[in-house]
């Protein structure tokens, strides 16, 4: 097979460790996907920032259309974040017979549907395994692992920076702000983190697992949010004195004909497995009827262990290039638009 071209767009947190697993881990990837793969063009917004990983002047572009419809490029990496520019890009790579990977769940959990559809349509591959919990392989283990079960429910700790928070203000008395400032530095919160102390970020994760995993079409509209915002550091002392630990947990269960899903701060018994999950970690508990109950634990953010999820992905789509099966893949099926129609 031809050698693969990548553009990538983003060279943050995420597209840093993209590029350094893509480079340190070539041998590997050549010999899984039987040709050579290069990253040919990376978008960014300012093109003389200093980055995290040395890559050549060339390569670094403004212009989006250097990467959509670069007719050289034939799988598109979107680690860039953002919603409605983003949606236009990734429209756009698509119509132009362009994969995509992305870990975008913003994106996902409000366009997923429509994305994923216009992939299909186009014969084109589009994943999205690094939107939920970082470097833990959920999707695929919803989707591929658990296909064959009937899932009742899911809970468990799927943002990164809120545990971080909680971790640090319980186990060693740290004050909020101090521990958000370290989240970011270390890349783990949102360019405005807002959305993850709010809640918003774990609860779109929420929304797409419960999408594949009950295999509906789950909105962020159907989950009930609360963040960690008004989580003083004298009610993780109080809660510490009564042997319990706090954390943000997201739950999403079948109710007789409808599925519930809520993220909201809540207080586990000491012994209880989640809460030795610690500081950006992340941990699902998924109950299935013939599976019993089975757990997914690993590192919810964080450079490399998000860029292992993408690249993954991006095999998966040049072995499906290799195959010529694109767009008929397991992660993007048609749901159900209701939660009615689909419960039985
Ligand atoms: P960063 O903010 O670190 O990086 C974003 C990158 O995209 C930067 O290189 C930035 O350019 C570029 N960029 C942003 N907006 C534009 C634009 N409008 N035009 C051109 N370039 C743009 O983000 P992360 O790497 O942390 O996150 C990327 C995505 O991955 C997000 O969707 C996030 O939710 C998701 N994610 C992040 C995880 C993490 O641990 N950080 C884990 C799982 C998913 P420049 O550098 O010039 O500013
Ligand atoms: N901001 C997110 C988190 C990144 O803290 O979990 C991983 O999706």
């Amino acid at each position: 097979m031809k050698a693969i071209s990548i553009g990538l767009l983003g060279l943050g947190t995420v597209g840093s460790g993209v590029v350094q697993i893509i480079e340190s881990h070539q041998d590997k990837l050549m010999h899984q996907v039987g040709c050579s793969i290069s990253i040919k063009k990376i978008l960014v917004k300012d093109t003389t920032k200093e980055r995290l990983v040395a890559v050549e002047k060339g390569m670094l572009t403004d212009n989006p259309e250097d990467i959509l419809s670069n007719p050289e490029i034939d799988v598109v990496i979107e680690v860039m974040g953002g919603i409605e520019e983003t949606r236009g890009y990734l429209i756009e790579a698509i119509k132009n017979k362009k994969h995509i990977v992305t870990a975008n769940k913003d994106l996902m959990a409000l366009h997923g549907p429509e994305l994923l559809e216009l992939a299909t349509d186009n014969q084109c591959d589009l994943f999205y395994e690094a939107s939920v919990a970082g470097g833990i392989p959920i999707l695929r283990g919803l989707v591929d692992g658990l296909s064959s079960d009937r899932i009742t429910k899911m809970m468990g700790i799927v943002n990164g920076t809120t545990n971080f928070i909680l971790t640090k203000m319980s186990k060693e008395g740290r004050a909020y702000d101090d521990v958000l400032k370290e989240a970011q530095e270390l890349g783990f919160a949102e360019a405005d983190p807002t959305a993850d102390v709010g809640g918003l970020d774990a609860a779109r994760k929420m929304a797409i697992l419960s999408t594949l995993g009950f295999s509906m079409n789950i909105g962020l509209n159907d989950v009930e949010v609360q963040g960690i915002t008004e989580i003083s550091e004298e009610d993780l002392r109080y809660s510490k004195k009564l042997g319990y630990t706090m954390k943000l947990i997201g739950v999403a269960s079948r109710a007789g004909d409808r599925v519930d899903v809520s993220v909201q701060p809540a207080l586990l018994p000491e012994a209880h497995p989640l809460a030795s999950v610690n500081n950006e970690y992340n941990a699902v508990y998924v109950y299935g009827e013939a599976v019993g109950e089975t757990m997914f634990y690993g590192p919810g953010a964080g450079s490399l262990p998000t860029a292992t999820a993408v690249v993954s992905d991006m095999v998966t789509v040049i072995k499906n290039m290799r195959l010529g099966v694109n767009g008929r893949s397991a992660v993007a099926p048609q749901y159900p638009k209701q939660l009615k129609d689909a419960t039985e």
